[in-house]
């Protein structure tokens, strides 16, 4: 595998305008073996219910535009996202993490793939997860139903509603 030597002179790690390295292509290459960069709202929810019912998802990772959305949800701005994405990608810990609690036991915590990466990578990366989406959390089937907050754990609201048709008048 080929190896770009990058010598950036001067730049400030957060200075990300001019980035040499492609955001997506850092994703295909480091990524997308476990996290999907697309996905539809409706395998979304199929996913979200197969885990609901204890079986094991069809994928390794929650998908990126529900990650983004997540990390974008308690970090929103562009320069706090990139530190905690780069941060968590090289240290990542159950303590850390901004995932469900729910895809931390389903998916177990991911591996430090950012300690073979270069820092450009990193950065390239991060930015990509924040500009490629723009979902919102509460847009998500599994934001939508109020697990926004974190540690949320007791939620034993079952609703039945029956609805009752009366016809005949
Ligand atoms: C070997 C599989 C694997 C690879 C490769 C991988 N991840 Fe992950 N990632 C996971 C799993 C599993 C989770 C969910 C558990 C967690 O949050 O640690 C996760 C969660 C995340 C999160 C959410 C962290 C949180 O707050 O809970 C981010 C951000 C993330 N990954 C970014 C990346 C980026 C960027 C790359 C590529 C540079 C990458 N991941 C590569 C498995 C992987």
């Amino acid at each position: 595998m080929k190896k770009l030597k990058l010598l950036i002179l001067g730049t400030s790690f957060f200075a990300t305008t001019c980035l040499a390295v492609d955001g997506f292509e850092v994703h295909k290459k480091y990524c997308s073996s476990c996290h999907l960069s697309e996905i539809t709202m409706e395998k979304l929810q199929k996913i979200e219910s197969m885990v609901k019912a204890g079986k094991k998802p069809p994928i390794k990772a929650p998908p990126f535009p529900e990650v983004s959305a997540r990390i974008k949800y308690f970090y929103p701005s562009k320069e706090d996202f990139i530190k905690f994405v780069v941060d968590y990608i090289t240290n990542p810990s159950a303590e850390k993490a901004k995932c469900l609690p729910m895809a931390l036991q389903k998916f177990g915590v991911m591996p430090p793939i950012g300690k073979v990466m270069t820092d450009e990578e990193k950065l390239a990366v991060a930015n990509w997860l924040y500009d490629n989406y723009n979902t919102k959390w509460e847009d998500l089937p599994v934001g939508k139903k109020g697990q926004g907050q974190c540690k949320h754990k007791h939620n034993h609201e079952h609703m039945h509603k029956h609805m009752h048709e009366h016809r005949g008048e």
